[in-house]
């Protein structure tokens, strides 16, 4: 297992991912992590991250000696090569010329993280301070024009540094580097395989739920789904899983959600029908934290009452991922949403958490859901709000409306996947507007709602941008919403990013 120190780099979560795809578990932690800490994780290799502060900045993040004293291998990238020369006695400066992008490197000594790699080759540099004398020990692996020492090694202690980013593709031979640290500084076994990550998880489970029941709340989304499959591989019938229909996904979504766990597995599945509860609470409504609140509420308030029905749960599944465990330990943004999930219920109803997928990031997930016989169509379901289309129609959710744009996002759904673009795209979606335009359809005016399109692309959601479908698909698109489906007469392209906007509407 290889630990990344975070010292807050744009690319930390990256390096966790790319070690991972070299198929060596790898986990993001704080920088200032006790010593004893890592050590007691006995890692195979430590590797310390970028970060935006010059390490003789006020306050800049330090790290404890202690930890080249472990006799654990360690990586030092950008901010992490400096932090390592300066704690083992070297000396770092302010460049002439700083180096941001691609930069021609040339290889001085090929013996450690160089091996099989070419002596000149390009690398992804964003940096203003460089090391200029390295510590007792160690030699210069590599430079470029303007900065004499780029990469250092002190290979008989395995203490390693880069002063670019071998995690970011544009590094040419960053995959390369990364692998000669894991395989041979560090000794690491490939073997971290979607496989692996099942067998792992079910024991685990098995050992906390023992023969003790767990429900878990399926949304239909592929993180709650995977979650179910992996919880039902371990304890069987012991697991219940609950699907509140609320009404507002889209077309065919519950049915699939039933198909898929009710009647193509042994999972036990309870399928409450709660659509019109949730319209006649919705009635009137049109603030969109409003609609939030309500939803939330009333999902857990639903799944309370059917959970009761189940007979001394004592575990409650969820599908969290390593995304959220990060962002909830460092994210300190200011709330522009009040998002819905299941929180609040543990503790209302006495029940520990199962999270099988905390160390998984997303497209793990995908994997070990393929794995598990997750059908394509769910494995790859852009995200989906918990609110669902309550917050993509504006004002009133009846159930006139929620029927129209059920069907023009069908429609949406239906040309962006024919084309290929489903993939490609964060998510993709049609909003419904609270107000009418006219139009002339044969020869008669109509006056009906207008239909938004918004597609966007994102790593994150975090940022989004507007994604440029071509016309010609919009013009289907638009073409096929106005003809199939009745009340729609007019069809709108969103082109913000986020920020300013958002990428729901509400
Ligand atoms: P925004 O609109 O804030 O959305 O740019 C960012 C991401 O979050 C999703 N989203 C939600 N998810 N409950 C959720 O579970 C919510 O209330 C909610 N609001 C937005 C949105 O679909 C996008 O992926």
């Amino acid at each position: 297992m290889i630990l990344v120190l975070d010292f807050g780099g744009q690319y930390a979560q990256l390096i966790a991912r790319r070690v991972r795809e070299a198929r060596v578990f790898s986990e993001l932690i704080p920088y200032d992590t006790p010593v004893e800490d890592i050590k007691a994780r006995e890692p195979d290799g430590i590797i310390l991250s970028g970060g935006p502060n010059s390490v003789y900045g006020e306050g800049s993040p330090r790290v404890d000696e202690e930890l080249f004293e472990l006799g654990v291998p360690v990586l030092g990238i950008c901010y992490g090569m400096q932090l390592m020369a300066l704690t083992l006695g070297g000396e770092v400066a302010a460049v002439q010329i700083r180096e941001y992008g691609r930069s021609d490197i040339f290889v001085t000594d090929d013996g450690g993280l160089f091996a099989d790699t070419p002596e000149e080759q390009k690398a992804w540099t964003s940096h203003g301070d460089a090391v200029m004398s390295v510590p007792e020990g160690f030699t210069v692996t590599a430079e470029t024009p303007s900065v004499p020492i780029i990469a250092f090694e002190d290979r008989e202690r395995h203490r390693y540094g880069v002063q670019f980013h071998p995690e970011v593709k544009n590094t040419e031979y960053g995959e390369d580097i990364l692998k000669n640290f894991l395989f041979e500084a560090c000794g690491c076994d490939p073997s971290w395989t979607p496989v692996n990550i099942i067998t792992d998880a079910v024991e685990k489970i098995r050992e906390k739920v023992g023969s003790s029941k767990a429900i878990c709340a399926l949304s239909g989304g592929v993180d709650s789904a995977v979650a179910a499959l992996l919880v039902h591989r371990a304890i069987g019938d012991n697991l219940t899983c609950v699907f509140v229909d609320h009404g507002l996904l889209r077309q065919n979504e519950a049915e699939q959600v039933v198909k898929t766990f009710g009647e193509e597995s042994e999972i036990k599945l309870l399928h409450i029908d709660a659509r019109q509860r949730f319209l006649d609470k919705l009635a009137g409504v049109t603030d969109p934290e409003e609609k939030r609140k309500i939803i939330g509420e009333e999902f857990i308030r639903v799944f309370e009452d059917e959970s009761k029905k189940i007979e001394d749960a004592s575990f409650l599944v969820q599908g969290t991922l390593y995304s959220d465990v990060i962002e909830s330990g460092t994210r300190d943004a200011a709330k522009i949403k009040s998002h819905h999930n299941v929180g609040g219920l543990p503790e209302r109803m006495d029940l520990d958490l199962v999270e099988p997928l905390r160390a998984l990031f997303k497209d793990e997930v995908r994997v070990v859901g393929s794995e598990l016989g997750m059908p394509e169509r769910m494995v790859w379901r852009q995200p989906f709000p918990g609110p669902g289309l309550a917050i993509r129609i504006i004002g009133d959710v009846t159930a006139e409306r929620l029927e129209i744009l059920r069907k023009a996002d069908a429609v949406l759904q239906d040309e962006i996947r024919s084309a290929g673009w489903y993939r490609k795209l964060w998510q993709s979606f049609a909003v419904l507007p609270a107000i009418s335009s006219v139009g002339v359809m044969g020869d008669a005016r109509t006056y009906a709602y207008p239909v938004v399109i918004r597609a966007v692309t994102s790593d994150d959601a975090m940022t989004a941008d507007w994604a440029r479908i071509p016309y010609d698909l919009l013009e289907k698109i638009s073409n096929r919403i106005i003809n199939e489906v009745p009340g729609v007469n007019r069809v709108a392209l969103d082109i913000t990013s986020k920020p300013p906007g958002t990428i729901e509407w509400e």
